[in-house]
């Protein structure tokens, strides 16, 4: 299979990975069980295997006949890179019949002194057919690696190394700025654990995307599962419900919140929020208000400073048997308590819950275009808050 011919048949698609570490369930010393993985994955129309050593690359070749991007995980003394790291490696994918072979393009030290620079040149002469990916962590690893002539980025190891974005999600920054800059194919990877994830990966412009453990780890599955059963925590919407109840028929606060949450929810999901920060920006985004109706009895207003000071027992109060963990809590009164503090914004989620309150007050409240101005200097900052602040404000 040509290169060319390669790149068009995983273009757009959903890539596979299935992989067992020697520490895994579904690692057998006896004989592979990633065959069967690899089978159920070309049946749902993965056009290509990502995998993990010589044993799994033969037996899945020979199960599926598709092609396979093949590594090798191994430590080395010295070497923080465990991908693929020497040309021992190289050589034992090439033999295996590895279609693309994925090497650690990161940052990291390489135990026997040599640089990546180095080691890629050779590899290049050596083998100039060969299809390499990198496996890169941060944008300038991905810059780098198409200088050094790769034939592929992909963005695996971004948030596992300690110079990359540290996210519970995928990080959709970095494919969406590498597939700008580069010419070469970006494959969005890494943390990717829902289906619209990975749709949203390709809508950023990743070239392919690839999903391992959310399809192929049943531990992982198994204790995601466990872990909310365990918690028991509240749907958004379970939340949205409680809140519109005490409200006690106050029509204008019930309107007000839903719209913040619609527009906090689209903003959220527009900029790519993982899963767990959606949720606290969402909760937060129903409940901001939860000090008004206090505040208006206590002291005839409902400033934005008095809210945020009477807000923290209501909230803790309100949130009480919802499941919610004192981690989400704290971070949802702390998106409460600074709902009306414009510096400094602590985070991606008080970012959104600023500018969703904004577009709303901003529309009740008939703000005039010297407002909507500063506020759009000061306070608006996400892409998808800026063009929904302009739509409205034409
Ligand atoms: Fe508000």
């Amino acid at each position: 299979m040509t290169k060319q011919e390669l790149l068009e048949r995983i273009k757009g698609k959903l890539i596979i990975s299935c992989q067992a570490l020697e520490t895994e369930p579904l690692y057998d010393p006896e004989r592979t069980l990633m065959d069967r993985m690899a089978l159920a994955a070309k049946e749902a129309g993965s056009p290509m295997i990502r995998t993990c050593g010589v044993r799994d690359i033969l037996a899945i070749k020979e199960k599926t006949g598709l092609p396979v991007i093949g590594l090798i995980k191994i430590q080395y003394e010295g070497f923080d890179r465990y991908i693929t790291p020497t040309a021992k490696e190289v050589e034992e994918l090439r033999k295996a019949g590895a279609e693309v072979i994925a090497i650690d393009c990161t940052d990291q030290k390489r135990g026997d002194g040599s640089r990546i620079e180095d080691f890629m040149r050779e590899m290049r002469e050596k083998y100039p057919d060969q299809i390499f990916m990198a496996d890169i962590s941060t944008f300038e690893e991905g810059v780098r690696a198409e200088k050094l002539g790769f034939d592929l980025v992909s963005t695996t190891m971004s948030g596992y190394t300690p110079q990359s974005a540290q996210s519970a999600g995928p990080d959709y920054e970095i494919v969406r700025r590498l597939s700008e800059t580069l010419s070469i194919p970006v494959i969005g990877e890494g943390k990717v654990h829902a289906p619209e994830e990975a749709s949203f990966m390709l809508r950023q412009g990743a070239y392919a995307v690839v999903v391992g453990g959310a399809i192929t780890r049943p531990l992982e599955i198994a204790a995601r599962f466990q872990k909310a059963v365990t918690q028991k925590r509240a749907s958004v919407e379970e939340i949205l419900e409680k809140m519109i109840l005490a409200a006690e028929g106050n029509q204008h606060d019930i309107e007000h919140f839903l719209k913040v949450h619609a527009y906090a929810r689209t903003i959220g999901m527009l900029e790519g929020l993982d899963q767990e920060t959606r949720f606290i920006l969402e909760t937060a985004a129903v409940i901001h208000d939860i000090a008004v109706p206090f505040c208006r009895a206590r002291y005839g207003s409902a400033d934005g400073m008095l809210q945020e000071k009477e807000s923290e027992p209501l909230v803790r109060d309100f949130l009480k048997g919802t499941g919610l963990s004192e981690d989400e809590t704290e971070r949802i009164i702390y998106l409460v308590c600074h709902h009306h503090t414009i510096d400094p914004v602590a985070g991606i989620d008080h970012r959104i819950l600023l500018e969703a309150d904004f577009l709303v007050n901003a529309v009740e409240g008939h703000y005039q275009e010297e407002q909507i101005r500063h506020a759009k200097e000061r306070v608006f900052r996400t892409k998808t808050g800026l063009t929904l602040l302009e739509a409205l404000f034409q």
